[in-house]
């Protein structure tokens, strides 16, 4: 019984992770903005936080200013992988990126339950056109709003274990956040945050390959 009604009301709701405010925003961002729920298997999300764990215990987590993007979180940046791990990252590059982009050392993000991330466009003097991330531990919502039209947005689950990639016009027209526990909700459904840890990968700003001056921040 999928008549008229029922295909507008499907692509009025997206799929069961991507959810936007119009389908012409969700057709349009289709290949730009996308989610792959159960890209990790149980056994390398947790060879993931397994590896990554130590590392991050090491640091505190940071509230401090009132202006900063991120709120409630440690970081840290990742160049040397186990074997394991370093398997998942070529799947997720081979995923996610194409042959010719080069990456930036991985970002590693932990938020705490309470922690967060306001919207912001990642600055295009560091990053290039692409940004893929992994999700463990926590269920979160990723909310992408247009820059210069507020009204188009879209709405991104991310269970543990998904991965999402943003390029193209959903990474420099649309700012993205990580939604705080009380506004944590996909469509009616709410999503209660616990600790998420995020492992994003980036590419290079394109024109600027691998051995070029210029050191690129931890975050962008
Ligand atoms: C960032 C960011 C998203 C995530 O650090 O710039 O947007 O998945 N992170 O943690
Ligand atoms: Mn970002």
């Amino acid at each position: 019984m999928a008549g008229p009604g029922r295909l507008a009301v499907r692509a009025l709701s997206g799929c069961g992770w991507v959810r936007g405010s119009d389908p012409a925003v969700l057709s349009r961002l289709r290949d730009e903005a996308v989610v792959r729920p159960g890209f990790l298997s149980q056994a390398e999300e947790d060879t993931l936080t397994r590896e990554l764990e130590p590392q991050l215990r090491r640091r505190r987590y940071e509230y401090d200013h009132w202006d900063a993007a991120i709120h409630g979180f440690r970081e840290t940046e990742k160049s040397r992988w186990s074997d394991a791990s370093q398997a998942i990252l070529q799947r997720v590059q081979a995923a996610a990126f194409g042959p010719d982009q080069t990456l930036l050392s991985v970002h590693v993000l932990d938020l705490e339950p309470r922690g967060y991330i306001k919207p912001h466009v990642d600055s295009v003097k560091f990053c290039g056109s692409t940004i893929a991330g992994l999700s463990l531990l926590s269920p979160s919502v990723m909310k992408l709003v247009h820059t210069q039209e507020p009204e188009q947005w879209l709405e991104l689950l991310l269970e543990p274990g998904s991965l999402y990639i943003l390029r193209g016009s959903a990474r420099y027209d649309f700012s993205h956040e990580i939604l705080r526990d009380e506004e944590s909700f996909f469509g009616e459904r709410r999503v209660p945050r616990g600790r998420r840890i995020s492992v994003i990968c980036r590419s290079l700003p394109e024109g600027m390959g691998p051995g070029r001056p210029g050191e690129p921040p931890l975050a962008c």
